[in-house]
């Protein structure tokens, strides 16, 4: 019978007996016969000594190795406080070769990787590898379950969209075309139509969904493809209930957070932002006085705020209300998608909101537009051909209810939360104008 596999995590509670490990050489030091390994498997790291093994020799960062050995208590001076298997070492017995790696082409031992950006992306499958690098995809997993699940007890039901689509929503300019046998097509913007349609199903509908914009600027919060983590309720009496919802599930993520991830949030001595009693609400238009009072900026006649406004209303929101996110409200009707609801008191502005939590947007959302000749009169006025929005609008001829939802960035909360300086590193493989994979070759202007 093969001996069966003890993870790394497992080995303290194993002192005195022998174990066989599995895993990657993290780091390697020789001290003349006795060569000292960093053994990495899923669960973390621990010591392994080798005394005359010549495999140990051998042994290289990245390779894939068998252990068998026995596990010892460290002498109380050389406990690592920093390692949670730290008490122990194990004691090499037989080492047996997996795979090799190649050279490295920089340290992976080191607590931070010490190197560029694009670096970081271009050895992606190695660099994934890293503890501190793993720690940010641990936190986003952990975000997109407390999505699913604080939906789920409010009684949404989760659907999966296509992306494969017939018409942009989200404005035209931002589309990625596809050759679509003989016909054009698009790569979804936003799940937001065929989320829509569903609330005339089952009232309320969340998706986390990948969603595709042709960016044509790199900026350290853009992606050309992110995951939008989607929802959609019906029977609103208003779009405060959409941003009750959203502070509801934001809540709820970051208790999750707080819970399930300290090692992770200790690993970039990272804090879940702080929240005031309510989460603050103000419209566009009184945000836009207020950042001209505190700072002389004039852009009350702007029809969107810009980074720096985000920034500063950020900066108020915490003077203010002692909150690190802000809901702001009431967007310019002419800015926002031709889905989104007029406010009926003043048709120029909307009943949407965007929350931008420390100094970015996080989250979009609206009340939209229920009434069949309104959204057709919209499709229309907004410059869009109805025949492209023919299953859609059908939706709206059978009678839908008054409905709205919001979508929260997956990238840009995990950025937000752990205090990364760019959105690509909270994306296992980001695309933008000048990567997919690897970087893309320069072309010719033509
Ligand atoms: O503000 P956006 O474009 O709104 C929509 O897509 C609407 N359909 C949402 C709705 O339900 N009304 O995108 C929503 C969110 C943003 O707040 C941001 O967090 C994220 O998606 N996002 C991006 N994240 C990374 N890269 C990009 N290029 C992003 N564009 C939007």
């Amino acid at each position: 019978m093969p001996m069966e596999r003890t993870l790394i995590s497992q080995t303290p509670e194993k002192v005195g007996q022998e174990v066989l490990l599995k895993g990657w050489i993290k780091v390697k030091r020789d001290h003349g016969k006795v060569t000292f390994l960093d053994l990495r498997d899923r669960t973390g790291v621990v010591q392994v000594v080798a005394t005359k093994l010549k495999e140990a020799a051998k042994l290289r960062p990245e390779w894939v190795v068998e252990i068998k050995g026995l596990v010892k208590e460290r002498p109380e001076k050389l406990v690592n406080p920093k390692l949670a298997t730290g008490r122990v070492e194990v004691e090499a017995k037989e080492i047996n070769i997996l795979a090799r790696a190649a050279e490295l082409p920089f340290d992976m031992g080191a607590e931070t990787l010490k190197i560029s950006l694009p670096v970081l992306l271009d050895y992606r499958p190695l660099t994934l590898r890293h503890a501190r690098v793993q720690a940010i995809f641990k936190v986003e997993e952990t975000i997109i379950a407390a999505f699913r699940e604080a939906l789920k007890k409010e009684d949404f039901v989760e659907i999966q969209v296509p992306t494969i689509v017939p018409s942009a929503t989200e404005g035209g300019a931002q589309v990625f075309p596809v050759k679509y046998f003989d016909y054009d097509a698009f790569l979804a913007q936003s799940p937001q139509l065929y989320k829509q349609i569903m609330t005339g199903v089952f009232e309320r509908v969340f998706t986390v969904a990948h969603a595709y914009r042709a960016e044509p600027s790199v900026t350290t919060r853009h992606l050309t493809e992110y995951v939008g983590l989607d929802a959609e309720m019906a029977f609103i009496d208003s779009f405060e209930e959409i941003m009750n919802m959203v502070e509801k599930v934001i809540r709820f993520i970051f208790a999750r957070v707080e819970t399930e991830n300290r090692a992770e949030l200790a690993l970039f001595g990272a804090s879940l932002p702080k929240l005031s009693q309510r989460i603050p609400r103000i419209k566009m238009r009184e945000a836009q006085q207020i950042i001209f009072e505190r700072t002389g900026r004039d852009h009350r006649a702007e029809p969107d705020l810009d980074p720096e406004d985000e920034r500063e209303i950020s900066r108020y929101a915490l003077e203010k209300f002692g909150s690190e996110l802000i809901f702001v409200t009431h967007y310019p009707t002419k800015k926002r998608p031709f889905y989104t609801y007029p406010d009926p008191q003043d048709p120029e502005y909307t009943c949407s909101f965007d929350l931008i939590g420390r100094g970015l947007e996080w989250v979009t959302g609206s009340q939209r537009i229920n009434d069949y000749d309104m959204l057709l009169a919209h499709i229309k006025k907004w410059g869009n051909r109805p025949e492209d929005f023919e299953i859609y609008l059908q939706a709206f001829k059978y009678g839908m209810p008054p409905e709205g939802g919001f979508c929260l960035g997956a990238e840009r909360i995990t950025m937000q939360i752990l205090g990364l300086e760019n959105i690509r590193e909270a994306s296992l493989f980001p695309r933008d104008m000048e990567r997919i994979d690897f970087r893309l070759p320069k072309k010719e202007k033509k």
